[in-house]
């Protein structure tokens, strides 16, 4: 058996586009700015978008392709849900034949879910470098999926940009090549200030829900609650430990819960409806992202495990508490309005308390968060295909 390390180095000649990927939510807000600047202004780049699927509902996938006007997908592979395994595997066969087709300059891949690895493999294998965008993040959690899909992806890629100063040294630390790292700042900024302007009032969000129109009048204010992680719904324990947390919390400032389709079977399979029952708690469908970002907007606090309301939540200055131990983006809570609390109740109902009283951290806006991560990538992209023998590209 050949045990060479794979090389990402472009030995093939191509012509061909670089081929963009997205597949779950979070990579929708990612790819919407880089597609626009690609294929817009001087020098656009050719860029062919491929959607494999990994989410499919309306609300988690076409209302974000309407809202943040991301072209119709050239290339749908229609994967759907499985494990880990089965959808990885399945992104990867349908991926294949696609690249051979193609012949694609570059295979750009967004963030850390499972169609970014698997893309991004695909390409390695096949000596077609790989640009990965929103690099060395790292929560140093093992037990996430996505830090193994951002670790491996990381490793493979040819060209990695950056949102915040300290992926560059993570990425330093896993051997991989200064020459490479580029720190762009946050594409995900780039769309939440391409949309703000747009953002649906939290009144007529909150009007779909009879009763919570009214969280709008109290003195307190609304929370904003998402949870999806495996490590806070998949446990019955902690899954309902934290729901009777948040319920608590409600008795201090109601609690607006747009429910992802994860959590929703979850809360179903185990039974917990009825922590849910209360005029204090409106639970919602998946929200679509204008909505989101009016509710957010809105808010007088945001409990989350999502990677991506940290970051938000730090632009728009709306105190975020994170209930999970680690974050891999820590410049949220460095500089901005993050908290990172855990599944603790007593310390989650502490802090929830802490905010209400002092209004929460102001936080700052990092570095580079300025709405122009895209045009920033769109030109070391350019620059590095007029010079494709650059040493940018060798890799490990
Ligand atoms: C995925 C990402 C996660 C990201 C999240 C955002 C991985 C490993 N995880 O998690 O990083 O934060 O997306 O939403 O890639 N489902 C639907 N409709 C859909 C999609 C999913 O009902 O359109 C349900 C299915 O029951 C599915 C479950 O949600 O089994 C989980 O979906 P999956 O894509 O595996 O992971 P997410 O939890 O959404």
């Amino acid at each position: 058996m050949d045990m060479k390390t794979v090389s990402t180095e472009n030995t093939l000649p191509s012509s061909g586009a670089i081929l963009c990927v997205v597949g779950a939510r979070p990579n929708f807000m990612k790819i919407a700015p880089i597609i626009r600047a690609f294929r817009s202004g001087p020098d656009p780049i050719p860029a062919r978008l491929v959607h494999t699927g990994q989410h499919y509902d309306v609300e988690m996938n076409d209302a974000f392709f309407t809202q943040l006007q991301i072209p119709k997908p050239d290339i749908e592979l229609e994967v759907g849900s499985a494990s880990h395994a089965l959808q990885t595997a399945g992104i990867m066969s349908r991926f294949e034949p696609v690249v051979d087709a193609e012949s694609p300059r570059a295979v750009l891949v967004v963030g850390d879910v499972n169609s970014t690895i698997a893309c991004a493999l695909v390409a390695a294998k096949k000596h077609i470098p790989v640009i990965h965008v929103e690099a060395g993040l790292r929560s140093f959690d093992r037990d996430m999926p996505e830090e193994i899909n951002r670790v491996l992806t990381d490793q493979i890629s040819s060209l990695l940009f950056t949102t915040e100063p300290v992926a560059r040294d993570n990425l330093l630390r896993e051997g991989i090549d200064d020459k490479r790292i580029h720190f762009v700042g946050n594409v995900m900024i780039d769309t939440l200030k391409h949309c703000l302007g747009q953002a649906v009032p939290a009144s007529r969000t909150l009007a779909e829900v009879p009763g919570s129109r009214r969280f709008l009048d109290g003195d307190s204010g609304f929370c904003v609650l998402t949870l999806h992680r495996p490590s806070n719904v998949d446990d019955p324990q902690v899954f309902r430990r934290l729901l009777e947390t948040i319920r608590t919390a409600s008795e201090s400032i109601p609690v607006v819960f747009p429910v992802h389709p994860r959590t929703r079977k979850r809360v179903q399979e185990l039974g917990l409806q009825n922590i849910l029952e209360t005029e204090r708690i409106a639970c919602l469908r998946p929200l679509g992202y204008l909505e989101m970002l009016g509710l957010v907007s809105a808010a007088r606090l945001v409990m989350t495990d999502s990677g991506g309301l940290q970051e938000e939540t730090t632009v728009v200055g709306v105190p975020c508490i994170t209930l999970r131990n680690n974050t891999e983006r820590p410049v949220t809570a460095d500089q901005g309005t993050n908290t990172i609390v855990g599944q603790d109740s007593a310390k989650i109902l502490a802090v929830v308390n802490e905010v209400l009283a002092s209004g929460g951290k102001r936080g700052r806006v990092p570095e580079l968060w300025d709405g122009r991560a895209a045009e920033r990538i769109k030109q070391v992209v350019n620059d590095w295909l007029r010079h494709n023998d650059s040493p940018l590209v060798a890799a490990g």
